[in-house]
């Protein structure tokens, strides 16, 4: 495993692999878990070597304290990566590989995707996602990158963003992997007490609630379930709860036959923001 922390001698790397060679890549924020872990893995048995990048990058963060206690393990992240079998380049950069003076976003279109939910509550943050993804798909050049659908908004947001800039790369999503108790796996976990941890549960016990009950339940009644689920839980606290069409994103407030829907939420454990989602349909 070689690691790269600038992005000449990732470039100089990759252009001396064989030209029909596949290339995946997997962009993370580091502190790696088993749902990083598994999207290597899927890139690894599809490729012929996978880039990972390690990245905590400034501009998705809407919040600076949530920006300095993000999570940084590099040298676990680095012992997990080893422990793979297959040709793996972390790309670990600092701030000024990847961005010059002035480290701010570029303004996205992503046809309204991009005012839902996540954009709603974290202002600004898919143009900071949008950015980076765009920098480090030009750099990387994969032939498929892969993307956790934990962050399905994200996940829809990235395809959307290829299509526009016509980038010649397959956007790959991967099932959400998930702690015993249900919790989804996250770097924020880390920062979970084990209190919380337990409590966090909640998340996706109601998710699974509202995924039996959908087919015979009004979308109305199944808001009304989930705010009263979280009142009756001193200890999370709920960002949103959404019902939603799984391509446009946006809120639904009936059920059409031909459509398929996700359910969403955001809720706070203390001061950590969790998200999660579930297909319904
Ligand atoms: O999902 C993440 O970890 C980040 O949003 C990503 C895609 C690596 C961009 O910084």
């Amino acid at each position: 495993m070689v690691i790269h922390t600038q992005k000449e001698t990732l470039v100089q790397a990759l252009s001396s692999t064989a030209n029909n060679d596949k290339i995946g890549f997997v962009p993370t924020m580091g502190a790696l878990h088993e749902g990083h872990i598994s999207l290597v893995k899927k890139a690894l048995s599809e490729n012929d070597l996978v880039v990972v990048s390690i990245f905590v990058n400034p501009t998705q963060f809407n919040n600076t304290a949530d920006l300095a206690k993000y999570p940084r393990t590099p040298k676990d992240d680095i012992s997990l990566l080893k422990n793979l079998k297959g040709d793996v380049i972390v790309y670990l950069p600092e701030v000024s590989d990847l961005y010059d003076d002035s480290v701010s976003a570029k303004k996205y279109n992503f046809g309204g995707l991009e005012n839902e939910m996540e954009g709603k509550h974290r202002k600004g943050h898919f143009d900071g996602v949008g950015t980076i993804v765009s920098k480090l798909l030009r750099i990387v050049k994969p032939d498929t990158a892969y993307f956790g659908e934990k962050d399905f908004q994200q996940l829809q947001i990235v395809k959307n963003l290829v299509s526009i800039e016509k980038l010649p790369v397959k956007i790959v999503g991967c099932p959400i992997l998930r702690e015993k108790n249900g919790l989804a796996m996250s770097s924020r976990n880390k920062r979970l007490s084990a209190k919380q941890f337990g409590e966090a549960t909640i998340i996706y016990k109601t998710l699974n609630e509202v995924r039996e009950k959908f087919s015979f339940t009004p979308i109305n009644d199944l808001n009304a379930m989930v705010a009263e689920r979280f009142l009756q839980n001193p200890h999370l606290n709920l960002e949103y709860f959404e019902i939603a069409n799984e391509k446009t994103l946006k809120t639904a407030k009936r059920k059409s036959k031909d459509s398929k829907y996700r359910a969403f939420i955001a809720a706070f454990a203390g001061e950590i923001r969790l998200i999660d989602n579930m297909p319904l349909n």
